[in-house]
């Protein structure tokens, strides 16, 4: 809690803090990617997971991209090296931005994935790549986490564990 409250401290006193809360800082997207205006600072964005619904995509804006943050369904798969774990529920925490050449992908909520209708690319929703030609799995922003609190634009335990999985896998690949 301690460590919670020099982050919020830090990120004020810097200007640059968008605490986000959860009404004003994750609205549902279904189609179009919509900046959140409370989000839009460079600094840090603050996300609760904890009133996310499972299965509904939510993007907000983070130094100028597109942040998913999708609440995994037991019927998503889970991937122990990418998904962000809050007691038995997870998550999928991904720069919006297709690997290829950077268009925002669509997410199919009948389908549990993404589509890029730029050249058909497809991700599942871990963000890993599954068709097309994007190269590599949706790029993760650094980020840190306390309980369903993640930080995004600070660099935590679980995000460096995060990019040692991946890169182990990748190698040297951060995404
Ligand atoms: S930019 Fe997404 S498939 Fe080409």
């Amino acid at each position: 809690m301690a460590d919670n409250s020099r982050r919020s401290f830090i990120g004020y006193a810097f200007g640059g803090f968008a605490a986000v809360g959860v009404a004003a800082a994750l609205v549902p997207m279904k189609k179009a990617w919509d900046p959140v205006p409370s989000a839009l600072s460079s600094g840090f964005t603050q996300v609760n997971l904890a009133v996310l619904e499972a299965g509904k995509l939510n993007i907000l804006k983070w130094r100028g991209k597109p942040i998913f943050v999708l609440k995994k369904t037991p019927e998503m798969p889970s991937d122990e090296k990418r998904d962000v774990v809050v007691g038995d529920e997870r998550f999928m925490v991904a720069i919006g931005l297709c690997t290829h050449l950077g268009c925002i992908p669509t997410y199919r909520e009948s389908k549990l994935d993404f589509k890029c209708a730029c050249h058909g690319g497809e991700f599942n929703a871990s963000g890993v790549n599954t068709f097309g030609p994007p190269p590599r799995p949706l790029d993760i922003p650094p980020f840190s986490q306390n309980g369903n609190i993640i930080v995004l634009g600070e660099e935590g335990p679980e995000y460096h564990k995060m990019v040692a999985a991946i890169k182990g896998e990748a190698h040297g690949t951060l995404s």
